[in-house]
């Protein structure tokens, strides 16, 4: 059993701390915000994340899992030393990685004995090498310590899943003695058989954007071919299914949307970017699927607009789905966001409903209205545009959707509404690329 601390108690740092106590060590998980500390010790978890409350509690009744807003305890009484806070886009797109300086210099300076200090954080590529350096400069006795990179590959709404039972644990280490110590900490996932990569901090650090990069980029082609399928009347779902049918494609990630939103894809990308340009490179296959991503936003706006007239002055639209993606309140970067913002600038008023994420999107934007379920948001509207596909918008009933409407008009931006049926029901909608909607 490893004595562990979690420097940061946002999703990554709370689902990982949390699994990591379920693999049976012991865990802190501590934070700067005594606020949330005690929000976590009294038993509620700030964030929504499907099954992370069972998993805290489960670990916390065991003994195993705690909260703490003394980082310097922490630090103190652990073997190793997670890093997990919060890296945010800067605005020439980089990665801000000021908290993570800040935390290594803590580190340092609590260093009471032999630890590993673990990245886990999504950091630019070099920036272990700069956190190495920070800790050593600052250390004040002849303590040593190991550096090591273990990046996450968490999906928020299915992140406790993904941790549980990864594809693979990607541990970058210098050398053994410290890729030992990160392969104990794995041992229950190394006894089932998944794989624990050992790799050089810098490449570890490296496949975490080229993988999010790379997922990023096949949706941003999915959209393209999508866009191509409508106007050549073809549907690209079943252009999906068959590519993914080759196992050097695979289905995931195919599937065609309003465009990704989230904490990591919009971030990654222009990270990832930007540092190829720092290196005096190019990628353009990254700078395309940034470009791809946002004029698929843009297009949600344009379809919207066309199937409510030409122009949003003085209608009424209700945005379903407010999350950029289901299972999570998390609004960032969501697609919605620039429909809502299209919409408003276009003199047309929001409805809006998710059915989480109604106060996250409300602390952005708060001159919209907000409510409780897909009825009442749809009253009276001239247009509805599902924006999310969260399980409940699957079963809408459109007899029912008509008649609170003011017109029967539909935009899926994430093709969930059986199109015979919307015909059915004499609905005027669009879609992404299944070549059938009756919108032109
Ligand atoms: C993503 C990665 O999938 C994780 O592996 C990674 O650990 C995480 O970023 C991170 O770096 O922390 P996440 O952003 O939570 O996870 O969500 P995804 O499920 O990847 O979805 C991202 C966006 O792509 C969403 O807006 C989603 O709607 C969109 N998407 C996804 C599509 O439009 N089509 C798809 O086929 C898949």
């Amino acid at each position: 059993m490893k004595k562990i601390t979690f420097i940061g108690t946002g999703y990554v740092g709370l689902v990982s701390g949390a699994g990591i106590s379920d693999f049976g060590h012991k865990v802190i998980c501590a934070d700067i915000s005594k606020e949330k500390i005690c929000t976590l010790n009294n038993g509620e978890i700030p964030i929504y994340e499907p099954g992370l409350n069972d998993l805290v509690k489960k670990n916390v009744d065991a003994g195993r899992l705690s909260f703490s807003s003394n980082i310097e305890n922490s630090i103190k009484d652990s073997d190793i030393i997670f890093i997990a806070v919060g890296t945010p886009e800067s605005n020439d797109g980089s990665a801000d990685i000021s908290a993570v300086k800040s935390v290594a210099i803590l580190i340092a300076e609590n260093l009471n004995d032999y630890k590993v200090i673990c990245t886990k954080s999504t950091v630019p590529v070099g920036t272990g090498e700069l956190v190495k350096n920070i800790i050593s400069e600052n250390i004040n006795n002849n303590v040593s310590f190991d550096y090591v990179s273990n990046p996450e590959f968490l999906r928020e709404g299915s992140a406790v899943n993904d941790f549980l039972w990864p594809d693979r644990v990607v541990i970058g280490a210098d050398n053994k003695r410290s890729f030992n110590i990160m392969k104990e900490v794995y041992d229950p996932l190394y006894i089932n058989n998944k794989p624990i990569l050992n790799t050089s901090i810098v490449t570890a650090e490296m496949i975490k954007y080229a993988a999010n990069a790379f997922l990023a980029l096949k949706i941003s082609y999915i959209n393209e071919v999508a866009n191509l399928c409508e106007a050549l009347g073809a549907d690209v779902h079943q252009v999906a299914k068959a590519m993914g049918k080759d196992g050097r494609i695979s289905p995931k990630f195919l599937h065609p949307g309003p465009g990704f939103g989230g904490s990591c894809f919009p971030k990654d990308t222009q990270a990832f970017a930007t540092l190829s340009r720092e290196n005096e490179l190019t990628m353009n296959t990254i700078e395309a699927a940034i470009k791809a991503n946002q004029y698929q936003k843009d297009r949600m706006v344009k379809k919207m607009k066309h199937l409510v007239g030409g122009h949003f002055k003085d209608k009424k639209i209700s945005i379903l789905g407010l999350s950029f993606k289901p299972n999570t309140d998390d609004v960032r970067d969501s697609a919605s966001i620039d429909m809502i913002n299209a919409i408003k600038k276009g003199g047309g008023s929001v409805r809006a409903y998710d059915p989480i994420a109604n106060e996250m999107m409300n602390d952005i934007i708060d001159d919209i209205k907000f409510f409780k379920s897909w009825e009442d948001a749809c009253l009276d509207a001239d247009g509805v545009a599902i924006m999310t596909e969260w399980n409940e918008f699957r079963a809408i009933n459109l007899e029912q959707l008509k008649k609170i409407m003011n017109e029967p008009v539909l935009l899926d931006t994430r093709n969930i509404i059986n199109i015979k049926k919307l015909n059915e029901h004499n609905f005027k909608f669009d879609n992404v690329g299944r070549g059938d909607h009756n919108a032109h």
